[in-house]
């Protein structure tokens, strides 16, 4: 491998980027066209709710040329209500906001949209404008007031203004967007000019939607998938108007710009619940499916063979000498089960990094390393500057995602999409198998263009890959024995979860699970590491769950996970193993054993995960809890 393929050999320490960014969460619907705004516009909040859900808002202009709008903090069923006892008046031409609030309290007063030219312009948006405070000074100095205590409400004026000097939003836009700092989405609607919707875009997500005779704008696909499945992502900087009959995309400067038209692969009843009490019941019964389809058209005759990355080369991933997975939360340990696989198939050797904490410590990138990233939003600013920082400094990177048209991917040289469907409970479930899916496909193209395996044992992993599906289905039916052990530990106070090679990232999963759906303090360990101070933590009635590796494909190391079980059963836990179907060893030390259906070790992660899923959503549920939307988080961590 030379400098010239890679770029330099030794990347610098001390790499100057763009300043960081902090964008809050936030989901964004625009719709022009027929008389249907408020349908589009609540249809797409509600599909978009897993972005925020601090508070709600929408601005219509109906048929007589008003503008009419509705807000309210709290969840999107409050402005429902709201609008069922003050209904507004329809119209062709509208915006709708959900709100993940950082900038001024979650209250009405600071919900959006925001109004400027005396309440005929409504504004929403979706970031920080850093530069807000002088901006709010020269406003309130030429006389103008406020209602909120928000930088939106800026943005909003200074449109107003701009549109009282220029007469034409688009315009008025360019003006505004070359005074702002930060980050931002923004879409404005104005009353004068019923049937155009504008939106401007930096550092934070919007995708266009197009139709017949009506057109969409979204903060993701989810927003307008139910009217059309055509779209088109919006790159950095760029300016959309959007008309019942067109689309035109322009840079900040007003300069058209080139773009790219893409088929959305989901379809609409893939984002409701389908008759499910909870979206993440849904989610994490379309397991199977989201394995196979992410395997779907890339194992031919036994062989994998990603399409996507043939672009790179194959040399290029044939010359690579260290892989570093970037990832935050339960896509770091989709990567720090693949790490297993990809060593051991592809013999590279692979770190795994949280974003955050690669991005912030000068990592060395040598020449021969390629960045995975690993997003199913594809927009977690985290992973984005980890990603850009990776490039910045010579290296290639590659996506795993599950969003088209998302930042993340349009930042890396090559993407692997999981076809997992749109995720929308906040706990990632399906998307984290089908993280390891494609991650375990990608070992596996590795492995091949590599020659680290035969093609007869390329073709022994493929085929058990493609036997996950029916095997989580087998998993699944332990759902009622698992929610029964949830409904007697509702009143548990701590977990703890231990597991062992690829068991090891799979307890940290089902610890994280259990923290961010039922609020229970829960920590996961290498079992190994028991004897090295977490076992203080075992007194009588603490319960444990254990991931067990197999007794036939780890037969190393399932006694050493035995002897941990029956340590920490001596002090008194109360042990729920995860155990292989006929895994007789444990049973005379476990309280509750969960069987999973025999897999070969690597790919026990995908079965194992899958009752410590249902436990931290049954439990959740016991406890009254709201499974899709719990207190604190949004889906798409917009913000470092
Ligand atoms: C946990 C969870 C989060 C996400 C993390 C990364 O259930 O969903 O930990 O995995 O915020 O999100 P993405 O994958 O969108 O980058």
């Amino acid at each position: 491998m030379t400098g010239d393929t890679w770029g330099h050999n030794r990347l610098g320490h001390s790499l100057q980027l763009s300043p960081t960014k902090i964008v809050p969460m936030c989901g964004i619907v625009g719709y022009v066209g027929d008389n249907k705004s408020l349908e589009v516009l609540m249809g797409g909040l509600r599909r978009l709710e897993y972005r925020g859900y601090d508070s709600a808002g929408i601005a219509v202009i109906d048929d007589e040329g008003r503008l009419n709008t509705a807000k309210r903090a709290g969840k999107l069923a409050m402005l429902s209500n709201e609008l069922k006892r003050n209904p507004i008046s329809n119209g062709s031409t509208g915006i709708g906001h959900t709100r993940w609030a950082t900038h001024g309290g979650p209250t009405d007063h600071n919900a959006h949209p925001h109004l400027g030219d005396n309440g005929r312009l409504a504004l929403i948006h979706n970031g920080i404008i850093e530069n807000f405070a002088p901006l709010k000074d020269e406003l309130l100095a030429e006389g103008f007031t406020f209602e909120s205590e928000t930088d939106t409400e800026v943005a909003a004026v200074l449109l107003g203004r701009e549109y009282q000097r220029t007469g034409d939003l688009g315009e008025a836009f360019r003006s505004v967007v070359s005074r702002l700092d930060g980050a931002f989405t923004l879409l404005a609607v104005h009353q004068d000019q019923p049937g155009v919707v504008v939106g401007a875009r930096r550092n934070s997500p919007l995708v266009i939607g197009l139709g017949e005779g009506e057109n969409f704008l979204g903060s993701d696909v989810a927003a307008f998938v139910e009217y059309t499945r055509r779209a088109v992502a919006i790159g950095q900087d760029q300016i959309v108007t959007i008309t019942p009959g067109a689309v035109t995309v322009t840079d900040f400067d007003g300069n058209p710009v080139e773009t790219e038209e893409f088929d959305i692969a989901w379809d609409a009843s893939a984002s409701d619940k389908g008759g499910w009490s909870s979206f993440m019941a849904k989610e994490v019964s379309e397991q199977p499916e989201a394995v196979a389809n992410t395997i779907l058209g890339r194992i031919i005759d036994g062989q994998v063979v990603i399409p996507e990355l043939t672009d790179l080369g194959d040399d290029l991933l044939a010359g690579i000498r260290r892989i570093v997975i970037v990832a935050c939360g339960t896509a770091a340990y989709a990567g720090q089960t693949a790490k297993y696989a990809i060593e051991k198939w592809a013999g590279v050797p692979v770190d795994v990094e949280l974003s955050h904490e690669f991005r912030y410590r000068d990592p060395v990138l040598t020449a021969d390393t390629l960045v995975v990233s690993i997003s199913q939003s594809g927009e977690t600013m985290d992973t984005l500057m980890a990603v850009k920082y990776a490039r910045e400094a010579g290296a290639r990177a590659i996506s795993v995602c599950n969003t088209q048209g998302a930042t993340i991917p349009r930042e890396s040289d090559a993407v692997i999409y999981t076809h997992a469907g749109p995720e929308v409970a906040v706990a990632s479930t399906k998307a984290f198998v089908a993280q390891i899916t494609a991650l375990y496909l990608f070992a596996l193209h590795l492995a091949r263009v590599r020659g680290a395996l035969s093609p007869e044992e390329l073709a022994a992993q493929a085929a058990e890959l493609q036997a996950i599906p029916e095997k989580i289905q087998i998993a699944l039916k332990e759902a009622d024995t698992v929610r029964q052990l949830a409904m007697w530990m509702s009143d548990t106070r701590a977990v703890l979860f231990l597991g062992r090679h690829v068991g090891f990232p799979i307890a940290l999963e089902g610890a994280l699970k259990l923290k961010e759906l039922a609020y229970i303090h829960a920590e996961g360990f290498a079992a190994g590491e028991l004897k090295h101070g977490p076992i203080a933590l075992i007194e009588p009635g603490q319960p444990v769950f254990v991931v067990v590796p197999s007794p036939r494909g780890s037969a190393h190391l399932h006694p050493k996970v035995v002897s941990n079980i029956q340590e920490i059963r001596a002090r008194g836990a109360r042990i729920i193993a995860i155990a292989e179907q006929g895994d007789a060893a444990v049973l005379p030390f476990a309280d509750t054993v969960i069987h999973i259906p025999l897999a070969a070790p690597l790919f026990e992660p995908l079965l194992a995960v899958i009752p410590l899923q249902i436990f931290a959503m049954e439990l959740a549920t016991a406890k009254g809890l709201d499974v899709d939307q719990p207190r604190n988080l949004a889906k798409s961590v917009t913000v470092e």
